[in-house]
Order: structure tokens, then sequence, then C-alpha cells
């Protein structure tokens, strides 16, 4: 099973860095697949751990996504590092082997430490909205338009109808992130 996370990895300067990653859930062990090249998996070769942060604020993943990385942070229990402050619970990662691979090498991590911070509520199809067209947002460039197109169309049916402010915050970055890319699409071809 994959995952949704939060990731938070400890950069050289000694702060949090965030990004979102699908951790693969293999018999109790955690398998992160960073895309070179990535910060984050420069940082967990450094360090040797990672957390992972669940969260049903879909703003997390959305922001990072469009450059809003600065959510607030608590030190970890076990491993030197950060925790998502928002996180409705957190897993202290160590890594124990690295699959190499040119383009997507293969993290094997154990959980050192869990912890619980605060109920989760239930699900919700608007945030199931913002993951996917995060998704989305992190392929833009690299799919057609007209499948972007088609999905972020899709989606908005569930947003509409069981977004809260959240959701609609989180959506709307995704929305600008896409608008500017479009409106640089059209300009490209519109120079001759
Ligand atoms: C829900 C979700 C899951 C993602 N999973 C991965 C992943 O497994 N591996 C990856 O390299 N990027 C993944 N991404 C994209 C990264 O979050 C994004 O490219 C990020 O900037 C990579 O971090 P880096 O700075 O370490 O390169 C995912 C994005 C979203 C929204």
């Amino acid at each position: 099973m994959i995952l949704e996370t939060i990731i938070t990895s400890l950069s050289p300067d000694g702060t949090a860095y965030l990004a979102p990653m699908g951790v693969h859930a293999v018999n109790g062990e955690m398998l992160i697949m960073p895309y070179r090249p990535s910060r984050t998996l420069d940082n967990i070769l450094a360090t040797g751990h990672a957390v992972m942060n669940h969260t049903d604020d879909v703003r997390l993943f959305a922001g990072c996504l469009t450059g809003r990385r600065d959510w607030p942070v608590t030190a970890t229990e076990r491993v030197p590092g950060w925790r998502l402050a928002c996180a409705l619970s957190h897993a202290e990662l160590e890594l124990v082997s690295m699959e190499e691979h040119e383009l997507r090498p293969k993290l094997h991590c154990r959980v050192v430490h869990e912890a619980n911070h605060a109920p989760f509520r239930g699900f919700n199809r608007a945030q199931f909205a913002v993951l996917e067209a995060a998704i989305l947002a992190s392929r833009v460039g690299m799919l057609p338009w007209e499948k972007i197109a088609a999905e972020l169309a899709y989606l908005r049916i569930g947003l509409e109808k069981t977004a809260g402010e959240r959701e609609n915050e989180a959506w709307s970055w995704l929305m600008e992130k896409f608008d500017a890319f479009r409106q640089g699409q059209v300009q490209e071809t519109e120079i001759p």
C-alpha cells in the first residue's frame, strides 16, 4: 500500500525540509522512492533518518507544490529532525539500505518510533481531490494539458460538494499554478 505523506528530512543547516512523498508500506518496512535530483534524497542519505507525517490538512501537499514550504514543526523524539506540528500522527524512520537507481533509488527504512497527536475525523472527498490535483501539479509539463484539464474537471465535482476552508485554499493555490503554466504555454505558442 502507498501512503501519501509529508516527509520531513533534516537539511544540512539544521532546518526541516518538507516534501510530499508516496511511501510504500511493505510488511512493516517503509520504502521511500524520490526521483533524482532530490533534496529529500540528499538529506536522508546524509543523516540516515526521515520522518513520515500523516496529516489531513491538504494545504501541506498543495503548499509544498506551490512554494509554500514554511509550516510549523516540532522536534522529533528518537531521531534527529523535525515533525509537522499539525501531524495527526508521525513515524520516525531509520534508513536501513538503499537500492541504487539512476532515476529513482529505493530507500528502505524501518520505523523506530511512532506517535499519535490528534484524532482522525474521517474521510473527505475534497481532500482526495486536492491530493490528486497536487500530483497532477507535480507533473505539469510532463502530461498533456488535455489530460490534466479532464482530470481536474472530474476532481472539481467532489471538491465543490465537500470542501471546507482548508481544502478550498489548497485547491486555489494549485489552480494558480495551473493558470500560470497555461499562461506560459499560450504565450509560447503565440511567439512566432
Ligand atoms: C501526493 C504526492 C506524492 C508524491 N510522491 C512522490 C514520490 O514518491 N517521489 C518523488 O520523487 N516525488 C513525489 N512527489 C513530488 C514531490 O513532492 C516534489 O517533486 C518534491 O519537490 C520533491 O522533493 P525534492 O525537493 O526532494 O526533490 C509527490 C507529490 C505529491 C503531491
